[in-house]
This record gives structure tokens, sequence and C-alpha cells, in this order.
């Protein structure tokens, strides 16, 4: 699927965790460059391979791939202490992770502990109000706001003891909950991973200008993005695919094909609006079968239809030009099977076109919920799809107006089919 001398970009097209993960695993396969262009610690991907679990929050997953390079760009925000840790788990799991297959821009902002105090600060004042943002609580929107203030620290700033020492002087709020010892910590860290640092931007432009084949792995998803998803209840990064090349420093003409994976449900973890949301039995046995737990923080994931028509509002949005759908699997022996088909004017009842873009919008609309009929199984012995489970697939793609192009039938690494 990858081109030479350009990049495919996968992004989530729900509220994350729709398996992501999975699907760059499969497609770093052949890539050359895999990049981490926003966000943080906050983005969790799980991926089996032969029979061992890996979680990575920072590392994109070309990791996992002999002769890949792995870039971490400007756009991304890092806790030095995680990715610190995670590069060391990586090795350990039998992985090689040199300067030669991981680089980190320099201009990568740094999350310190006072990042993740005023993130916990901030959320303990909304919960007060009922308005809790429910983030991860990683630190990752107060740094994204020290950059915006342009008081933050950045991953170049911990090359050395003394641009360290110059960074604090500066801004010594960032020295807040950072005692010497953590304070010797982090320099610890620093001295772990200066020889990472790189210009990704520049390494990105020569790839593509090599011909190279680039994998853009998107952290998060559409409805969480900060200007196009449900504000404020959102990650505090842009998502939306026009912001890709942004968060590395590449031009948008390298950009060719942009995949939206979905799940064949939804999940969401936080506060926020989530139409056709499930309660009962079927939100807990769907959460069991999907193993519906944040990676990041163990939260159970809120359960509920596939929203038709915000995937068609994001489809419109980023372009996407294929969708990936995952996790069928986690629906066979359902009689019937939901999907969102139109928001509905509590008042008036009439339907709404576009997708709310205000709280006071989406206080005002129902969500219409359609049903089609379940399978047992998603494919037949010769691996085709069985006949329920294709109308199910062409449901989605007519609604949409585009085509599904993989679609994964379990969670191993091999377990998948191109349709
Ligand atoms: P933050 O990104 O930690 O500030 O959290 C803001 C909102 O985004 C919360 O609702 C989080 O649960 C959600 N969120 C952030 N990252 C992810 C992710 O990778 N998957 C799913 N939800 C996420």
């Amino acid at each position: 699927m990858l081109k030479k001398g350009q990049a495919l970009v996968v992004m989530g097209a729900q509220f994350g965790d729709e398996g992501k993960g999975k699907l760059v695993d499969v497609l770093a396969a052949d890539a050359d460059v895999v990049c981490r262009v926003q966000g943080g610690n906050n983005a969790g991907h799980t991926v089996y391979v032969a029979g061992q679990k890996i979680v990575t929050h920072l590392v994109p997953l070309g990791i996992l791939r002999k002769g890949c390079i792995n870039l971490i760009g400007a756009g991304v925000v890092i806790d030095p202490f995680v990715l610190c840790q995670e590069i060391k788990e990586i090795q350990l799991a039998g992985y090689n992770v040199t300067p030669e297959n991981l680089g980190i821009d320099p201009r990568a902002h740094v999350i310190l502990p006072y990042h993740k105090f005023v993130d916990a600060d901030r959320e303990a004042k909304r919960s007060k109000s009922g308005s809790a943002i429910g983030t991860t609580g990683r630190g990752i929107g107060p740094t994204y706001a020290s950059r915006a203030y342009r008081d933050g620290l950045r991953m170049g700033d911990l090359s050395s003891r003394e641009n360290l020492e110059a960074a604090f002087k500066l801004n010594p709020h960032m020295t807040e909950h950072l005692d010497e010892k953590r304070q010797t910590e982090l320099v610890e860290a620093a001295e772990f991973l200066t020889p990472f640092l790189k210009d990704a931007a520049l390494v990105a432009a020569r790839s593509i200008a090599h011909k190279k084949k680039l994998l853009f792995e998107g952290a998060q998803a559409a409805l969480l993005d900060v200007s196009f998803g449900t504000y404020p209840f959102v990650t505090s990064s842009q998502i939306v695919s026009g912001s890709v090349a942004g968060g590395i420093g590449l031009s948008p003409h390298a950009i060719g094909q942009i995949l939206g994976v979905i799940k064949a449900y939804s999940t969401r973890v936080g506060q926020g609006p989530m139409a056709g949301e499930l309660s009962g039995s079927l939100e807990h046995k769907i959460r069991d079968l999907g193993k519906e737990y944040g990676a990041t923080t163990g939260r159970p994931r809120r359960i509920g239809w596939l929203d038709l028509v915000a995937l068609r509002y994001q489809t419109v949005v980023n372009g996407f030009t294929n969708l990936a759908l995952m996790k069928s699997d986690v629906l066979n022996g359902l009689e019937s099977v939901g999907v969102v088909v139109a928001y509905r004017d509590k008042r008036t009842g009439s339907y709404m076109k576009g997708w709310p873009m205000t709280n006071a919008a989406w206080d005002a609309v129902d969500p219409v919920v359609e049903f089609v009929p379940g399978w047992n199984e998603m494919v037949d012995g010769k691996n085709k799809l069985t006949k329920p489970f294709a109308a199910y697939v062409k449901r989605i793609e007519e609604f949409v107006d585009c085509r599904i192009k993989f679609i994964s039938t379990g969670p191993k690494r091999e377990e998948f089919i191109w349709v």
C-alpha cells in the first residue's frame, strides 16, 4: 500500500483506540521511515508479536521492524522519564533501539513534573464544577500551553547541564515539583536521550527525496482534535490530516494517502458527547470481549455503536483516501449491530446537516440508530467476507462514500485481510 517517495498517514477517525497500533505495525513491515508527529504519552499502542504483548507510548512502531527508521517530530511532547523507560523496555524485549533507527527532534517540547501537577490541579478544579475533561493526567495540555506561552523547555535544551540550568533560570516555575534528586534523574535521562537528537524535518524530507516510503503513525483521533473535535472534551494537539505534515516539518505535497481507522463500534475515555452510547449488559459484553480498558490509564472505555454521521463528516474534513476497519470480530455472534445514521433535533424532529460544532448544538440533538443484521463469522473458509458482514461493510462504505481497504479479523499481527 505504501508508495515510493510518498507518505501515508494512518489516523484514527473516532475517539482514539481504534486499533491503529496493529495497522501501523502491519504497514511498517513495508515502510522505510515511521513518524510520530503530535500528542505524547497520552497515546498507547498495543501490538502482539509472537505471543509477546508490546505497548508503546512515544516510540513509533517501526522500531519493531529491522531497517526501519523512526522519527519523533517537533510536534510531539515528550516526558523524558517515560521515553527512557520505554526505550529500555523495547530493548529488553529484544529489539534494537539506537540513534541509527530512532531520531528525536530537538524542538519537541518536554513534559516536566510541573506540567503533570498543573494537569491534575486543573482537572480537580473542573471536577468540582462538574466540567472535568477526564484527561490522561500526563501533562499534555499544560506542556502545549507552555509552548504557546513560549516559556517551555525543548528536548534540545536537555543536551547539556548548562543549557538546562540556563532554561531553569529563565523560567524558574519549571523546577516546581522537581526536587534535587529528580533534577539529577532528569540530567541522567537527558544524557541517555541526547544521542538520539536529530533534525527530524530534514531526515523526513531527504527520505522523500530518496524515494523512501514514509508512514505517519497517528495518535489520538479526529474527534479529539483540539479544533475539530468535541471541544472542550478533546486533547490539546491538532490531529486532522491537514496538520500532520506540520508536526514534523515536511511539505504536505509529500502526503499521498490518508487512511482513516475505524473500529466496528465506538469507544471513548474521558468526558464529552458520544452519539449512540450503550449502557447495560451489551456495553459490558463488548467492553470485556474487546478488552476496552485504556492502554495508558487502564480506565474502562465508554462503549457505543459506530457513528456514521461523525465518520462521514470526518472523511470530508480529513480527506480519507481509504478506511481500515478494526475489531469487527468483537461483535461476532450479535443478532443485530447498530450504526448511528442521523442526528435529529430534539425539539423539531428535523435532521441535522453536518456535525455539531458547539456544546449547545450537541445538547439539541438525539442520535438515530439503525440496526443491520449481525454476523457469526466475518470470513468464510475461502477467506471471503460472509454475506451479513459484507453487507455491514457496504453500508459503511456507501454512507461515508469511502472504500474500506483493510479489515482486521483478530488481535494477532497476521489476522487481517486486504479488500
Ligand atoms: P489529554 O490528551 O491527556 O489532555 O486528555 C484529553 C482527552 O483526550 C481525554 O478525554 C483523554 O481520555 C483523551 N485521550 C487522549 N489521548 C488519548 C488516546 O490516545 N486514546 C484515547 N483517548 C485519548
